[in-house]
């Protein structure tokens, strides 16, 4: 049996990997648009294991693997034998005789790996506390709808450099554009990280506002991610002034977009102008998932099928 293969990192994909995915999800999203039913995966199922709160990506994968034809279960690992100390070995075992494909949003970045090497079937990382790939393949691909190529861009992060941001600096070597980000004293990017990228694609601001100037897009998450609810106090004090506001989107491009993965905490990390004004594009980026998803979903069970 051939090894299968996981999307656990956005850099687990090859560049030209990830261009198919963009090109299968613009026909999939146009074939679902136009009420065209597209079934490749009838009598395949995706298990979805969450051990933290979702509302989009449950949905997306959920809904997705419904409208390939397939089926969808959903695990909360509170209610499985994994709340009750079953080895991820052990249930990865099991769980990849009984479905397709598996998809985890779980704690450390580890239990995903040690998930899929002993998995039967694809692995997709849901979420971790390290990366968070699938919502990058939304937000480039919503990039790509409204503006083109990221090449030779700026993307500012203003805030945690957190899951999020980890993967796009995973993106900003593959897909050729530069990454701006400032985050709070004690927040910092990791340096090795940083290293790991290299200078060329990633600069680092004390100020978010110097961060922001002249960038394409300009992006931001939560000031506290899950599994940081015991840290909240202290980072509402230091996030303080690492806000997208108004004048933060001024001073980037005329035609900058704001993105957010949600769920977006209005007077924290983004005033409601922004989020809610014309240069964001929130929900187009929170409907991609659905579409992105069901591209990565193909691939990863049916292998490379070309757009005719
Ligand atoms: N952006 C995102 O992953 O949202 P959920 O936590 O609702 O899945
Ligand atoms: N950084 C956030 C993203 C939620 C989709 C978290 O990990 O909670």
């Amino acid at each position: 049996m051939t090894a299968p293969r996981h999307f656990l990192q956005l850099s687990d994909f090859s560049r030209d990997e990830l261009e198919h995915l963009f090109a299968r999800t613009r026909w999939i999203k146009s074939e679902f648009k136009s009420y065209r039913r597209y079934w490749p995966l009838v009598d395949r199922t995706l298990a979805m294991i969450f051990e933290k709160q979702s509302t989009r990506t449950r949905l997306s994968f959920e809904a997705g693997m419904h409208q390939l034809g397939g089926a969808a279960i959903y695990l909360n690992t509170k209610d499985t034998q994994l709340g009750r100390g079953e080895p991820v070995e052990d249930a990865a075992q099991v769980i990849s005789r009984m479905v397709d494909i598996v998809m985890i949003r779980t704690y450390e970045q580890s239990i995903v790996e040690r998930f899929a090497a002993h998995s039967r079937v694809p692995v997709i990382n849901g979420l971790t506390n390290e990366y968070h790939p699938c919502q990058i393949l939304a937000d480039i691909f919503t990039f790509a709808e409204q503006r083109g190529s990221l090449r030779g861009k700026t993307v500012a992060w203003i805030g945690d450099a957190n899951n999020v941001f980890n993967t796009w600096l995973q993106a900003a070597p593959l897909f050729d554009f530069k990454l701006n980000v400032s985050s709070p004293d004690g927040y910092a990017v990791d340096a090795a990280r940083i290293a790991a990228v290299g200078r060329n694609h990633v600069e680092t601001f004390a100020d978010p506002m110097d961060a922001a100037r002249g960038a394409a897009l300009v992006t931001t998450d939560v000031w506290t991610s899950m599994g940081f609810e015991s840290e909240g106090d202290a980072r509402k004090r230091a996030f303080e002034d690492w806000q997208v506001d108004g004048e933060m989107m001024r001073a980037a491009s005329a035609d900058a977009l704001f993105m957010h993965c949600l769920p977006a905490h209005r007077g924290e990390e983004v005033t409601a102008e922004v989020i809610d004004g014309p240069q964001s594009v929130v929900w187009d980026e929170a409907e991609n998932r659905l579409h992105t998803q069901k591209a990565l979903m193909e691939f990863l069970v049916l292998g490379r099928i070309e757009t005719q």
